[in-house]
């Protein structure tokens, strides 16, 4: 049998729009205040994109600095994967921009959508289609520009997303370094829990359509906030058995930005202590399938966790989608 090797992490990046946007800046939007959205979720701010800005070029930019971080080029690349729900158009696939900003003409580019779960999702592709051995240098990406498709005058979900990009490139193993076990889930059967159920076929964008703002999200957030604990505990414990590990012999769990209560609810299930705990949503929000990637460059730049450290990452999504990961950096 030949000996494949693993798939690990040569570089990562991450990008966010500028602007930020406070607490305070969304009292002035509407019935909210800082106290309630600091207490309820934990964030204080995000970063928003101006109104039209492509996703492509974040995405893009996020990408060039995990290229760069890898010591690899851009014709080294040959597989492109980028988990959205807010790409810049309904097709091509954002994927293929991202392609020609960066000049990977040797790339095979696609998006997936599997909303706030995506990039583990993409990490998963990426590693069983590099195993086959079809596949050398892959950029996986996640991104959103989630406050392209929110209600401003929704309370209720505007205050908790923000906009970003995060990026990874693998390649072939030497070592014991790499990617040790994913896991991905859905239940459709939770779909209109959190959905956006505008611009697809069945919700042409017609006058009535937009009036009833058909495309932003919709969400129930404490059925949401109630599964996503569920769901990532399970999910995590599932890569830790698969993997013949238990969480302390994680150095750090990266698991989607999308509320401290929840980060917080998840820890205690697994057992993690706060070192082991990484927090941003705090600066961020929730930015869908960026929040893991923007997590592990950060984590990773500002020295809390170096090569050779062993990280769990888990997302919950809309779908409901699930997905889990362990990898050694
Ligand atoms: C959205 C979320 C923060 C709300 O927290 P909660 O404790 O469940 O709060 P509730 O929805 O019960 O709302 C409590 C009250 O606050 C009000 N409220 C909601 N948003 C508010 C806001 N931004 N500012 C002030 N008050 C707000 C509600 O109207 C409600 O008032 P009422 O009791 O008079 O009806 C929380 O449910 C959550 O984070 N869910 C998961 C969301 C998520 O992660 N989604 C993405 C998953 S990938």
């Amino acid at each position: 049998m030949t000996n494949i090797p693993q798939t690990m992490i040569l570089g990562t990046g991450r990008a966010v729009p500028e602007k930020i946007l406070t607490n305070a800046d969304l009292e002035k939007i509407v019935d909210t205040n800082d106290q309630w959205i600091v207490e309820r979720s934990g964030i204080r701010e995000r970063h928003v994109a101006e109104k039209g800005a492509p996703l492509s070029e974040l995405a893009a930019e996020a990408a060039r600095k995990a290229i760069e971080d890898a010591g690899l080029e851009a014709k080294d690349i040959d597989l492109i994967i980028l988990a959205t729900v807010t790409g810049d158009m309904k097709f091509p696939a954002t994927a293929c921009f991202i392609q020609e900003l960066l000049g990977a003409k040797n790339a095979a580019a696609f998006d997936i959508a599997a909303a706030c779960s995506g990039f583990i999702y993409g990490l998963q592709i990426a590693d069983s289609m590099m195993r086959n051995q079809t596949y050398r240098h892959a950029l996986v990406i996640g991104g959103d520009i989630l406050t392209s498709i929110v209600d401003w005058e929704d309370r209720n979900t505007c205050v908790l997303f923000g906009d970003g990009a995060g990026a990874v490139v693998l390649g072939p193993s030497q070592d014991d370094r790499g990617i040790i076990s994913t896991y991905i889930g859905s239940d459709g059967g939770y779909s209109k829990l959190l959905y956006n159920a505008g611009c697809g076929c069945i919700n042409m964008p017609t006058e009535e359509n937009i009036k009833e703002k058909i495309h932003t999200v919709r969400m129930e957030g404490k059925e949401v906030f109630r599964h996503a604990v569920v769901a990532m505990s399970k999910a995590m414990k599932k890569v830790l058995k698969q993997a013949d590990m238990t969480s302390d012999q994680l150095d750090l769990v990266i698991s989607h930005q999308a509320n401290l209560r929840i980060i917080e609810a998840l820890a205690k299930r697994l057992k993690l202590n706060s070192e082991q705990t990484y927090v941003n949503v705090d600066r961020f929000g929730n930015t869908s399938a960026a929040s893991i990637p923007i997590a592990l460059d950060e984590a990773r730049r500002n020295g809390v966790i170096q090569s050779g450290s062993t990280i769990g990452l888990v997302a919950f999504g809309g779908g409901f989608t699930w997905a889990s990961g362990i990898i050694r950096l």
